[in-house]
């Protein structure tokens, strides 16, 4: 390795720089320096004398993806496969895909992995199990963060006891080049790296985790997916900011970004893709974590209305969709008078500009003198919503906490509400009125059947005189 083969290069005007300096010299931006490797230590990428045209054109038809649709290595795990992507019985991950999947610290990265290779790695026994991966199908696991007694520790607790042991190869190193040297010899089907932040190669000065680290890891590990097509997934830890890795880094050089989320202190996880370019980036899969590791929850409105306090003042059921999914959760909301001049408006798992624009509507059109409450509102089960669907289930528990009456019947409110205080129609209507009337919900309130959200209100009981 020649002593200069990497160079900090500004991310945002481009000056280099053979040193590492904290202010860039060409835009005087603070930390936008990126260690980089210099064209000249790239090896292999100036193009040989007896290279054909074939060997990089290719037309349409000789695509083997368009010749035939490829069968999709599944994980076994349906929640894990519906956002991985397919159609139906065709779901899981795509030969050589590199997907990313970030999440805080803790929140079961690690534990949603070492399941997926279990489970993948369970023998014949159960029925169409075991056969994907073929007869002696390995799957490495390099484990940067722990070691292999740790992550068997992990594995111990898991349900799953019937599976191929030998076919689980543990790779301790965190330098790249000799994870890839060693992924190239043991040919596994699937590759975990655990996690992408201790990966470090030697062409580069930086320290594990850096910007420039990161990146270059990511890209020689996306180089071997393509070349040996060996689906690979990277663990990415989100920083405080939010952002997986720094500044996005990696998510335009992956296939698919998938988050982990959920409250810390409560058992419930979603997996959500983020980004998917082999399959909808709205799908989300449901999990538990329990003693023994995760619990898939393929029916997720009854686990949120089990939650649900019908029949108390502030509580209204709606119904959103995730994905493909319509979802019944519960609202809550609580209305109390205020003293101060700007009164709070504060909203878990909801935007607060949703609950600003619906109280200045409730006060504008049904009279409701918000403009001196409080109005803290939260979802049931820590779950975050964003469709407007969600906005009349929304206004009525607001309603309902402020005049103090419960909602009598067991409804569900489906609706978007207009800054004219009528009710507008959202999409795939017909699916969530199923799902409601699958779940025993009788009075399913929308724009099918009220114009307005007064008209709501009134039928109701919350249209009071201040
Ligand atoms: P982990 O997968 O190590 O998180 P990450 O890799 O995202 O940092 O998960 C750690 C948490 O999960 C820890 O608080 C313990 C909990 N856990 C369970 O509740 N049940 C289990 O079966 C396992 C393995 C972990
Ligand atoms: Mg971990």
């Amino acid at each position: 390795m020649s002593k200069n083969s990497s160079i900090y290069i500004c991310q945002n005007c481009g000056w280099s720089s053979l040193r590492w300096v904290g202010q860039c010299q060409g835009c005087n931006n603070w930390n936008t320096l990126v260690e980089e490797l210099t064209e000249k230590s790239k090896t292999g990428k100036t193009i040989s004398s007896d290279e054909k045209i074939n060997d990089f054109t290719i037309p349409l038809s000789q695509v083997e993806a368009f010749k035939s649709v490829k069968p999709r290595l599944s994980t076994f795990i349906d929640e894990f496969d519906r956002v991985l992507g397919g159609e139906k019985f065709n779901r899981g991950m795509v030969d050589g895909a590199v997907m990313l999947i970030g999440g805080e610290p803790g929140i079961g990265k690690s534990t949603l992995l070492t399941q997926v290779v279990v489970s993948m790695l369970a023998k014949t026994s159960k029925g169409k199990r075991g056969n994907e991966l073929g007869k002696n199908g390995k799957i490495a696991y390099v484990c940067g963060e722990e070691n292999p007694a740790q992550v068997a520790l992990r594995i111990n607790r898991l349900k799953e006891t019937d599976y191929d042991q030998d076919n689980l190869i543990f790779i301790t190193s965190t330098n790249v080049d000799s994870v890839i040297k060693a992924v190239k010899k043991i040919e596994p089907k699937v590759v975990v790296i655990d996690s992408i932040q201790t990966m470090t190669t030697f062409d580069l000065a930086g320290s594990a985790g850096s910007v420039g680290q990161v990146r270059e890891c990511t890209e020689r590990l996306t180089g071997i997916a393509k070349a040996l097509d060996v689906p690979i997934f990277l663990v990415g830890h989100v920083t405080k900011e939010g952002t997986i890795s720094g500044p996005k880094v990696l998510e335009h050089i992956v296939d698919s970004v998938l988050e982990l989320s959920g409250d810390r202190t409560g058992d419930l996880r979603i997996l959500r893709a983020i980004k998917n370019r082999f399959g909808a980036t709205d799908e989300v899969g449901v999990f538990r974590m329990r003693d023994f590791g995760f619990e898939s929850v393929s029916n997720p409105s009854e686990l949120f209305l089990e939650y649900a306090d019908v029949g108390v003042p502030g509580s209204a059921t709606v119904c959103v969709m995730e994905g493909t999914r319509p979802l019944l959760i519960e609202i809550q909301s609580l209305v109390v008078s205020s003293h101060l001049a700007m009164p709070r408006r504060v909203g878990r798992g909801i935007k607060l500009s949703r609950i600003q624009v619906l109280a200045a509507v409730l006060q504008k059109h049904c009279n409701l003198p918000l403009g001196s409450h409080d109005i803290f509102t939260s979802v049931a089960g820590g779950f975050n919503v964003s469709e407007p669907a969600l906005d009349l289930g929304l206004a009525v528990a607001i309603a309902s906490s402020l005049v103090n009456m419960p909602i009598k019947e067991k409804a569900v409110f489906i609706g978007e509400v207009g800054l004219l205080g009528e009710i507008r129609s959202v999409n795939l209507l017909d699916r969530r009125i199923k799902e409601a009337k699958r779940l025993g919900f009788q009075r399913i309130i929308s724009k099918k059947t009220h114009s307005s959200v007064k008209n709501v209100l009134k039928e109701f009981g919350l249209l009071k005189k201040f």
